[in-house]
């Protein structure tokens, strides 16, 4: 298959969906894939097996959802425009809003759907300000329990996100606690919690037992049904960018250039200055690995081989899901990698190209 293309193998995708699963079953509570995060619906046929629908973050992600996979199908956006409120509405289960405001405005549009509203709790795990939903100033969500109050009655349940790659259960658990210290009276009136994503509880040393205990006693101790948002933990480790190695030179240290680019194929990286991962990552010879876009600093990182890099070789960037096929973009007008699967019986399929004609329709 000729490179660059996100190979997603199925067999890798399973240790993920099978946790969800579980923690399903355990807990009782609801699993939404969030589409923000991955959206590449070749899979969703699978992923539906083992969760119960979808969350948004725009209009074409709840259509995306509703269309593409089977289960419910809640509408989230930080704000909805008044062209957009009777799509959303359509293609959706549950609507969430974000403020209080918006939950007022479209209360003749909306009142006869289920409606949440966006809770903020002041405390989130980020490190990045970027990412924080808690940062100061923060639009996402109401946080004055008595503004919720004045709005509580139209509305059946709450999301809270403020976990962010958060893989310390404890720290799940408090925040959850302060949560419910500040909120509680609040969410005892409503039917449904939505806990958002952010927690990282598909990961090796998890203690899965502990978080469903915990999601089940919340359930219990306040009379709702809990959803969980899922989007990183479901496809975490499912995904390479597979690359060539273009042309290699050397400038103080070996260079290796792929026919890939990490502004346009792996963004996330660039934005949180974070590394790209390739395994074995082991051997005597070390490159710099880099994209062949204009950027100066179109970097993946710095990696070792067995053998020094040679035009041709073939390169796997790991984790290649989440946040990152949902990125992609047609910088510098870099071949925009294909999408495949690997089945789980090793067979790999090509399930999308983009073309020269994809490149030009993205612009007019
Ligand atoms: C409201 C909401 N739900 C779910 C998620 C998914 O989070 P993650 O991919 O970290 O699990 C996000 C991520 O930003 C979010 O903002």
């Amino acid at each position: 298959m000729q490179t660059p293309y996100y190979l997603i193998d199925k067999s890798r995708l399973m240790p993920n969906l099978e946790k969800i699963a579980w923690l399903r079953e355990a807990s009782g509570a609801k699993a939404l894939l969030a589409l923000k995060c991955f959206a590449t619906w070749s899979v969703f046929d699978l992923m539906s097996e083992y969760m119960d629908g979808t969350t948004s973050s725009s209009l074409f992600e709840v259509r995306l959802g509703r269309e593409k996979f089977p289960g419910e199908t809640h509408a989230y956006a930080v704000a909805w425009a008044d062209h957009e409120i009777d799509e959303a509405l359509a293609h959706s289960d549950k609507i969430i809003f974000n403020t209080a405001t918006q939950l007022t405005r479209f209360e003749s549009h909306a009142a006869g759907h289920v409606r949440g509203l966006r809770v903020n709790p002041g405390v989130s795990t980020s490190t990045f300000d970027l990412a924080d939903p808690a940062r100061p100033f923060s639009r996402l969500g109401e946080s004055d329990p008595k503004v919720i109050e004045t709005v509580a009655d139209r509305a059946t349940g709450f999301m809270f996100h403020n976990n962010c790659e958060n893989a310390d259960f404890d720290r799940f658990d408090e925040m959850l606690g302060a949560i419910e210290d500040r909120f509680g009276p609040l969410i005892r009136r409503m039917d449904w919690i939505s806990l958002g994503g952010g927690i990282q509880f598909t990961g090796e040393h998890y203690p899965l037992d502990r978080l469903a205990e915990r999601l089940k006693r919340f359930a219990g101790e306040n009379g709702v049904q809990v959803y969980i948002e899922p989007g990183e933990a479901a496809v975490t480790n499912s995904t390479t960018l597979e690359v060539t190695v273009l042309d290699t030179m050397h400038n103080g240290k070996d260079i290796a250039i792929v026919d890939s680019s990490i502004e346009a194929h792996m963004l996330d990286l660039l934005i949180y200055r974070e590394t790209a991962r390739i395994a074995p990552n082991a051997g005597p010879a070390e490159w710099l690995v880099c994209g062949k876009s204009c950027l100066a600093g179109d970097i993946f990182g710095e990696f070792r081989f067995p053998e020094p890099l040679r035009p041709g070789d073939r390169l796997s960037i790991e984790d290649a899901a989440g946040y990152t096929m949902v990125k992609k973009n047609w910088f510098n007008g870099v071949k925009m990698p294909a999408i495949a699967i690997r089945e789980t019986d090793g067979t790999e399929r090509l399930v999308r190209d983009f073309t020269y004609e994809d490149f030009a329709a993205a612009l007019s």
